[in-house]
């Protein structure tokens, strides 16, 4: 049984055990009503602690039941919420592990809450396209307050012991957590003030400062863009502070049942089961373990190379960083310095949690300093012949058993190869800039990666608290593959007569955190330039000559405060002399500039992502939809609450993806023809017949 009820002298313990994460599925759920009744039936039984097996509160409803219909199935959590409520016992949750979602609904039902100093608590449904829909969004409103409650429902984030207890949600941090529970149930029932149940607290609801909830509607207006649940949840939150308690419960429900039946809700499911296939790789079963990395050298002291090395120090794996003079390695230092400030700052790490990842990172000139680490990443400038050069130095210098890996972002992992006595040991970690906040590794499996080197990259991916992807060996692996003809398109879109404020427009409306014209801003139009440059182009295709001319023009991108927008710290504006430029390149190439429609900049700029995708696939370059998915999503700001560009297309019908595509071929030229494996994926109803296992 999921549920195991044990006595503990006068008190009754629910143990919830339902591996992984002991979600509340319909058998947990029936276990958690028969052991409430059998508590509540036993007159010997004093008080009840519920609790997890494996020192893990419940992360959750099942999600796989909210998907199927199975979480609506009697007994639901509101009815074993009010079997709580009206138990007439003391009733105390002992949190350990991660208490989220239903699991953390049903501990603030409890009249009180002890938790275990590492536990973490949150209602993270935001993440799901869901708003708490078992009186979370009330209950936490009660106890936190509604600025604190905010903050913390529209993130989704996981709130640290030590957070909760200083907002009020849980009542005491204890080590040995069950035990304190069940001291604490046992005094309650000996006399001890029973805490109130939280649906009957008011005095926290009082709202702080009268526009509370229209500033912070106008705060998040942008980020919230384009989605369903974190408005609901500002909802909901308002609703507990303004209506009577009834009321506020029932909106809830009303608004979670609406999210749920929301394409976003769906989309966002396909994330989660994605983000978690993406990690098992076919080459490299479960049986095939991964090395231990603790030290390791990062080759190149700039921005890459410092952002990474933040990555593993903040991981607690020490890191040397090399580079190629004093100089380099003093400013790449003074950059890493420089991250753990802005961390500070951000209130992401404490001072003392900044100082000693610090302190793990040393910089070095020579490469015999890393003649004890266990993985070398190079993180160079995108020369071929430089990085050529790097590795072999690398296989001079580092142990025979170490990895080494290329940052590269589109560069060919078995030309690096080649260049080592260890090919099996080679392979891409493609971090995105900046290193040290993008969720994506993109690892790139070269043609003699041994299975153990892709375990261990991929393991290490989720220790530095990544989402990896394993991509296969060709130019520009998924991200940058897809992304060449999305970054051209826009710049046909320019030479055609629309504006980089137009095409970003459009692209941030669709739900992009950024359109391509920022993006190359972003990375530097320098860089842009040079990856190009390296990059074979098929003999019917062009180059749009702007991205050169902007290079030339020193109109970097934000580094250089100008590209194709000017830029003030963050804030950037339109500048009147890359539209002139960009007419002076039409006049140039005859092209007579009309005006273009919001949904052909919009067709044009995603088509060519996904006829891209489906080659992927069948090259078996990608392993899975969702991993192309995955990858858009986290490393180029495609809108998660949309699935990503594969799982997109299947929603639009891939047939009608084919006919967009053929209808624009004639004039776009033979890229935009449907591919082969595009039509077999419509012909076979979506993508899973390209999957590989
Ligand atoms: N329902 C069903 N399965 C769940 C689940 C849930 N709520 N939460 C996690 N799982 C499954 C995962 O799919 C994964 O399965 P797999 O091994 O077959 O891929 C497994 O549990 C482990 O989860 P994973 O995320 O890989 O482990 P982790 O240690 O990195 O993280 C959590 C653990 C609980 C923090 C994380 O899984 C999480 O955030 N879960 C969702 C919580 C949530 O949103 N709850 C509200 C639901 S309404």
């Amino acid at each position: 049984m999921p549920t195991h009820y044990r006595r503990d002298g006068d008190v009754a313990l629910l143990e919830i055990d339902n591996p992984p994460v002991n979600a509340l599925d319909l058998r947990v759920r029936a276990g958690l009503e028969a052991g409430l009744r059998r508590a509540a039936d036993d007159p010997a039984v004093m008080a009840v602690v519920l609790c997890g097996a494996r020192a893990c509160f419940p992360a959750g409803a099942d999600i796989n039941e909210i998907a199927s219909g199975a979480a609506f199935h009697s007994p639901i959590l509101l009815e074993l919420q009010a079997q709580m409520e009206a138990l007439g016992k003391p009733i105390v949750a002992a949190i350990e592990g991660a208490a989220l979602g239903g699991g953390f609904e049903l501990a603030l039902t409890c009249h009180g809450r002890i938790a275990a100093p590492e536990a973490r608590v949150g209602l993270p449904e935001v993440k799901l396209g869901l708003i708490p829909g078992s009186g979370g969004t009330q209950r936490f409103t009660r106890l936190a307050g509604p600025a604190a409650t905010l903050e913390a429902l529209t993130s989704g984030a996981q709130l640290p012991a030590a957070r909760a207890l200083a907002i009020g949600l849980i009542d005491a941090i204890a080590p040995d957590t069950v035990r304190a529970a069940v001291q604490w149930a046992r005094r309650l029932a000996g006399g001890e003030p029973l805490p109130a149940l939280a649906r009957a607290r008011e005095d926290k609801l009082a709202v702080p400062e009268p526009d509370l909830f229209a500033a912070f509607r106008a705060a998040h207006a942008r980020a919230f863009r384009g989605q369903l649940a974190p408005w609901r949840i500002v909802d909901a939150i308002e609703a507990a502070c303004t209506r009577p308690a009834l009321e506020g419960f029932q909106l809830e429900r009303q608004w979670y049942l609406e999210c749920r039946e929301s394409p976003q809700c769906k989309a966002l499911m396909h994330v989660f089961h994605a983000e978690r296939a993406a990690r098992r790789v076919p080459q490299a079963g479960p049986q095939v373990a991964p090395l231990p990395i603790e030290r390791v050298g990062v080759v190149g002291a700039g921005t890459m190379g410092a952002g990474i090395a933040v990555c593993f120090a903040n991981a607690g794996i020490d890191v040397t960083l090399l580079d190629v003079s004093r100089e380099a390695v003093a400013l790449g230092l003074e950059r890493v310095g420089a991250l753990y400030g802005e961390s500070v700052e951000r209130g992401k790490l404490s001072g003392e949690q900044a100082e000693a990842a610090r302190a793990r990172i040393r910089g070095a000139v020579e490469y015999s300093a890393l003649g004890d680490v266990d993985m070398a990443v190079e993180a160079v400038f995108e020369d071929p012949a430089l990085k050529c050069q790097v590795f072999e130095r690398l296989d001079r210098s580092t142990p025979p058993r170490a990895i080494l890996a290329s940052n590269t972002s589109t560069l060919d992992i078995d030309r690096l190869a080649a260049r080592t006595t260890r090919p099996q040991q080679v392979v891409g970690t493609h971090f995105f800039s900046p290193a040290h906040v993008m969720k994506l590794m993109e690892n790139v499996r070269g043609r003699a990666s041994s299975p153990q080197t892709l375990a261990t990259v991929m393991a290490l991916a989720r220790r530095l608290g990544k989402i990896a992807v394993l991509a296969g060996n060709c130019d520009g692996f998924i991200g940058n593959r897809m992304l060449q003809y999305y970054g051209a398109e826009a710049e046909r879109l320019l030479e055609e007569g629309a504006t980089p404020e137009q095409i970003d427009g459009v692209v941030e409306a669709f739900g992009f955190a950024m359109g391509p014209l920022a993006m190359r801003d972003l990375a530097g139009n320098d860089v842009g330039w040079a990856i190009r440059r390296n990059r074979a182009l098929p003999a019917d295709e062009r180059w749009s000559p702007i991205l050169e001319r902007m290079a030339a023009q020193g109109r970097l991108g934000r580094k250089s405060g100008r590209g194709f927008y000017l830029y003030e710290g963050r804030e950037r504006r339109s500048d009147p002399q890359v539209l002139a430029l960009i007419c002076a390149v039409s006049r140039e190439l005859g092209i007579e500039r009309r005006e273009l429609g919001e949904a052909e900049i919009l067709a044009r700029l995603l088509h060519p992502l996904i006829n891209e995708g489906a080659k992927l696939l069948a090259e078996g370059i990608a392993a899975r939809a969702g991993d192309i998915d995955v990858v858009y999503i986290h490393g180029y700001g495609f809108p998660a609450y949309k699935g990503g560009p594969m799982y997109w297309a299947e929603q639009e019908g891939l047939a009608k993806v084919i006919d967009t595509l053929e209808q624009l071929a004639p004039s776009h030229g033979a890229r935009w023809g449907p591919c082969a494996h595009l039509r077999a994926a419509a012909a076979r109803g979506g993508w899973e017949c390209l999957t590989r296992r």
